[in-house]
């Protein structure tokens, strides 16, 4: 009705000006609404999971996600392949894991294009591991868990023998587009069953989701905490009450303890029944100060831009927002130059990493004053009382390191975890200490002990051999055999 009544009473010239006007004014709503309706119609099959299939179709977006291929580092993230151990990093990760594959090998991430490579290749993947495993990874996993062949076998299925075989005769892609995309319209959708039953267990309704919930959904099936949930080692999100680092310890305590899931893996040094986290970019994001303004993933990660120097697409080279700030946050931030943001952004990264190193310190220390509690026959209860305060304590801290921002995500919520990690940690030393002196430890001789072991950890040039030294003659593993 406005249409037609300006065309009556101005001329057409003014009409295309106001037009103009009108459309650039809401170019928000303008952008949601031919988004909405800019859905495709690419010919492929529903069932399409090869990357090469969508190459001519969407030439512009397919080299954007090419480009996942390239290799260049920040100051703490990046996509160069780096051993987490390395000496500038988190060179004590050996002690802090031992008995667990992290302890084995533990690389930065890179990009997705490598995401089955690295896979296949880590020494954390066995004979023994299983489907779960491969979750993330290939585009085929939605596939494998509909299949007669597999259905909800899949997750306990024999991850060599079986998934990457059945994965490869499928044709599958390292994380690709039918993962985020529907291969007929190009909308984008979620393909993890388990995303939906755990945001459905927090109570929120993802049946109906906005187009920006929609830009952090597609990275939230891949990029969270999980578990092997033991009756089908079906992959698990621990959100139930909520998804802050305690409401996940709090559900590992409950729900999942009465479900027959009491550790990832008992730890060597202290015996203590340990919790390892994975990738909770979602959950720290969530409480982060641009997860509460509603800012996506896709915001900072996948930004607008140029290609052939004239059309805009959203980038498909998911990296570290420090390498394209022009685009992934002078969008917002247009008041602060880049070099301001970069700094900002280190300068949040370089005290977490601090207090991060600081939280190691202390837990080390508590694994080995365990140990000696052990050793010298400590009272029971007390021993399993440190034991308690050392797995929550390493989780608290571990959860915001395992998660890939280096703080950036939520600098207060990172930074409170911390805080409530080393409070415990601490006391598990205070615990260990009073009975220690009762049973007259001599507790510098311990800690020149623990120097010992530190150092020779440090120092070990192989990787795969850091490991090896942190139980000795005077620290004995405290992991019961294997069966
Ligand atoms: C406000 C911008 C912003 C948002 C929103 C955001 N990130 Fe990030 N992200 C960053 C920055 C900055 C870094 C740190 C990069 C660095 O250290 O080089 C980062 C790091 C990462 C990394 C590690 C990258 C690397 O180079 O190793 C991953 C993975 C990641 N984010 C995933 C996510 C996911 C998933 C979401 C949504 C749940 C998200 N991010 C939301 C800005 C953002
Ligand atoms: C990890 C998730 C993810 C993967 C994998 C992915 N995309 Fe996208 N894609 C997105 C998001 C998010 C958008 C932005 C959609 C929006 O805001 O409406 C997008 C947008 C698009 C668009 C719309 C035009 C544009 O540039 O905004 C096309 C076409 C597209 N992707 C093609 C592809 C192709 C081809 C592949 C595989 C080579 C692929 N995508 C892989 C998440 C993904
Ligand atoms: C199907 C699972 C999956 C989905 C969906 C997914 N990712 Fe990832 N992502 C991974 C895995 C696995 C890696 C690590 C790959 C490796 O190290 O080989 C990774 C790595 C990354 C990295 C690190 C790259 C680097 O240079 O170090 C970033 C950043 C990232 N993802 C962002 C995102 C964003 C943003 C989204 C959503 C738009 C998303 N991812 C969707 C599984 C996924
Ligand atoms: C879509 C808009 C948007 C984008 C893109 C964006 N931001 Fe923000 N940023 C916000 C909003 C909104 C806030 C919250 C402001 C507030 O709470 O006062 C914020 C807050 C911040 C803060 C203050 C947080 C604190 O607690 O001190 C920093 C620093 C920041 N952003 C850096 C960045 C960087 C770096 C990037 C790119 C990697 C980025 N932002 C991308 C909208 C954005």
């Amino acid at each position: 009705m406005h249409k037609s009544i300006k065309r009556i009473i101005v001329p057409t010239a003014l009409v295309i000006f106001l037009i103009a006007i009108i459309a650039a004014c809401g170019s928000d709503e303008a952008k949601e609404s031919t988004a909405a309706k800019k859905l495709y119609n690419t010919g492929l099959s529903a069932d399409e999971i090869n990357n090469e299939a969508f190459a001519d179709i969407f030439p512009l977006q397919y080299e954007s996600y090419k480009r996942n291929e390239e290799m260049s580092d920040t100051k703490y993230g990046g996509s160069i392949p780096t051993s987490k151990f390395d000496h500038t990093k988190e060179p004590y990760l050996p002690i802090i894991f031992n008995g667990y594959g992290f302890a084995k090998e533990y690389n930065e991430d890179r990009g997705h294009i490598y995401a089955v490579e690295d896979n296949i290749n880590i020494a954390r993947i066995t004979d023994k591991s299983i489907g779960s495993c491969f979750t993330c990874k290939s585009t085929a996993v939605p596939i494998l868990l509909e299949e007669d062949e597999f259905g909800d076998g899949y997750w306990s299925a024999n991850f060599r023998n079986e998934i990457v075989p059945r994965a490869e005769e499928l044709g599958h892609s390292p994380i690709g587009c039918s993962d985020c995309h529907d291969p007929e319209t190009m909308e984008l959708r979620v393909t993890r069953p388990m995303f939906a039953t755990a945001m459905e267990a927090r109570g929120v309704d993802i049946s109906n989701p906005t187009k920006n919930e929609m830009r952090t959904y597609v990275c939230a099936q891949c990029h969270v905490e999980y578990y092997f949930e033991p009756k089908k080692k079906e992959v698990t999100f621990p959100w139930t009450n909520g998804l802050k680092p305690e409401e996940m310890y709090e559900y590992y305590d409950t729900i999942a303890k009465d479900s027959g899931f009491a550790q990832d893996w008992i730890h060597t040094v202290s015996g203590a029944p340990m919790l390892k986290a994975q990738h909770p970019e979602f959950e720290i994001w969530s409480e982060g100060p641009h997860g509460i303004a509603e800012v996506s993933c896709s915001d900072c990660h996948m930004p607008y831009e140029r290609s052939d120097g004239k059309k805009k697409i959203t980038s498909h080279q998911w990296t570290s927002p420090l390498k394209t700030i022009e685009q992934s946050c002078r969008t917002c931030h247009a008041d602060k130059t880049e070099q301001e943001l970069k700094d900002r952004v280190e300068g949040i990264q370089d005290t977490h990493m601090e207090n991060l190193h600081k939280a190691e310190e202390i837990s080390i220390d508590a694994h080995y004053f365990i140990n000696k509690m052990i050793t010298t026959g400590a009272p029971e209860s007390k021993i399993e009382e440190a034991q308690e305060l050392v797995r929550k304590g390493q989780w608290l801290f571990d959860i915001v390191a395992a998660e890939n921002s280096a703080g950036f995500h939520d600098p207060q919520g990172a930074m409170d975890s911390m805080k409530k990690s080393t409070e415990a940690l601490n006391e598990a030393i205070i615990i260990a200490t009073e009975e220690l002196v009762k049973l007259d430890v001599n507790i510098d001789e311990l800690k020149e002990e623990i120097d010992k072991v530190k150092k020779a950890v440090y120092d070990e040039p192989d990787v795969f051999k850091k490991k090896d030294h942190v139980i000795n003659d005077y620290f004995p593993n405290q992991q019961p055999p294997k069966n």
